[in-house]
C-alpha cells in the first residue's frame, strides 16, 4: 500500500526536481528506507567492508566478525566509540537502535 503511494508520488517529484534543486532528485532517485532502518548489508560492504572483509566473513584489517567470541555490549561498543588507531568511531553516524541492527546482521553472519 505504500509502495503505491509512492509510486502514484514519483511523477510528481520528478517533475517537480527538474524545477529545482539538486537534493530533491537525490531523494528520488535513492528513497531512504523507513523510520531509519539500515540496509545493513549495503552498508557494511561500503562502509565496514574495507577493513572487515567478505561483509564481516573474513579477516581483513580488521578482525573477521563472524562467529565473534564477544558479547554484544563489546560489538556495540567497539562499532560506536571505534578503537584509536584502529577503527573510526560510528557513535555518530549510527542511532543506537541501528547499531542493534548492525550487531544483529554480525551474528546472522553465515558462510557463503
Ligand atoms: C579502518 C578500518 C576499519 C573500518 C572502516 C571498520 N573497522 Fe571495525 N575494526 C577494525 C579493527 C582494526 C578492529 C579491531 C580493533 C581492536 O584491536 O580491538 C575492529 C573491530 C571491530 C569490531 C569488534 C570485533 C572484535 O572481535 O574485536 C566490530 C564489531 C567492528 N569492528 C565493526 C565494524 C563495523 C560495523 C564497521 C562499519 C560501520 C567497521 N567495523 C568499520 C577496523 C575497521
Amino acid at each position: 500500500m505504500h509502495a503505491k503511494k509512492i509510486t502514484a508520488l514519483l511523477p510528481v517529484v520528478l517533475g517537480a526536481s527538474l524545477l529545482s534543486a539538486a537534493p530533491a532528485r537525490a531523494q528520488a532517485a535513492t528513497p531512504e528506507p523507513d523510520n531509519g532502518t539500515l540496509d545493513v548489508e549495503q552498508l557494511f560492504a561500503g562502509t565496514c567492508g574495507f577493513c572487515h572483509s567478505d561483509g564481516g566473513r573474513a579477516v581483513g584489517k580488521g578482525p573477521q566478525l563472524m562467529n565473534s567470541p564477544r558479547d554484544d555490549d563489546f560489538l556495540r561498543n567497539r562499532i560506536a566509540g571505534g578503537k584509536e588507531g584502529a577503527m573510526p568511531a560510528f557513535g555518530g553516524s549510527f542511532t543506537g537502535p541501528q547499531i542493534d541492527q548492525i550487531v544483529k546482521y554480525i551474528r546472522a553472519l553465515k558462510p557463503r
